[in-house]
């Protein structure tokens, strides 16, 4: 893997980025386009920290800015997600091998769910991030599921919809940037990785246990994803 010159590290609340920046050397905040980008470095590798807010628009719009103005040449997601999969429990790690988005619909031209002409159903994040997320993992003595991730927008809190993503896309996970971050990476040539940790099951429950576990599963992934720009700086 080539070593990256800044890696571009990004979340879509607050809660989500606030773990990250407080372990930063030093930060410098940056306004651009109704938004803070947070220059800095961890352990002597340059890194560019924000969150985009909700939604995929908005993820575009970051993961765009992060690339074409900061200069970073890697990104990696940290948060949080729904559980689809049975075996994903509130705060188990799971990274995305692929991304799609489930809302998107134009099954009425005889397309599948998740497709438009000259685009993909699912992308594949980068493989050497993956496998350095297993190793960081197995150092670390956690257990990391790997699986599809679905994106829309839409805060999921229904079993049937929940369901019908999870057979449709075979997904384990959802949330709401993901596919927007993997569509952005993949047409700029950009390496990405995708980390999740689970909030809730998107069930009826959903609002509720997301605003309990918010902070302490957007905390896990922060922390994992600084131990992945550790390795991935060792590594290259
Ligand atoms: N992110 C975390 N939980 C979610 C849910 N239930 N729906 C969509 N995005 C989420």
């Amino acid at each position: 893997m080539d070593k990256p010159n800044r890696i571009a590290i990004m979340g879509a609340m607050p809660e989500e980025i606030e773990p990250l920046i407080a372990k930063l050397d030093n930060v410098t905040a940056n306004l651009y386009a109704n938004n803070t980008y947070y220059e800095g470095t961890y352990q002597g590798q340059d890194v560019v920290v924000a969150y985009s807010k909700i939604g995929k628009v908005f993820a575009t719009l970051t993961a765009t800015i992060l690339i074409e103005k900061f200069g970073c040449d890697m990104l990696l997601f940290s948060g949080v997600a729904g559980a689809i999969s049975d075996d994903l429990k509130i705060g188990d790690l799971v990274i995305a091998d692929g991304l799609c988005q489930h809302d998107l619909d134009i099954t009425a031209f005889g397309h599948p769910f998740g497709y438009v002409p000259e685009g993909e159903v699912c992308i594949p994040t980068d493989v050497n991030l993956r496998n350095i997320a297993k190793e960081v993992a197995k150092a670390k003595e956690l257990s990391l599921k790997e699986g599809i991730i679905a994106t829309g927008d839409q805060f999921v809190a229904d079993p049937d919809r929940k369901t019908w993503i999870g057979e449709t896309f075979q997904a384990d996970a959802l949330e709401m940037e993901g596919a927007s971050v993997a569509v952005v990476c993949h047409a700029l040539n950009i390496p990405f990785f995708i980390l999740r940790a689970i909030s809730d099951s998107a069930d009826m429950d959903a609002s509720f246990n997301f605003d309990v576990f918010l902070e302490s599963s957007a905390q896990i992934s922060a922390d994992f994803i600084l131990s992945m720009v550790e390795a991935i700086a060792e590594a290259s």
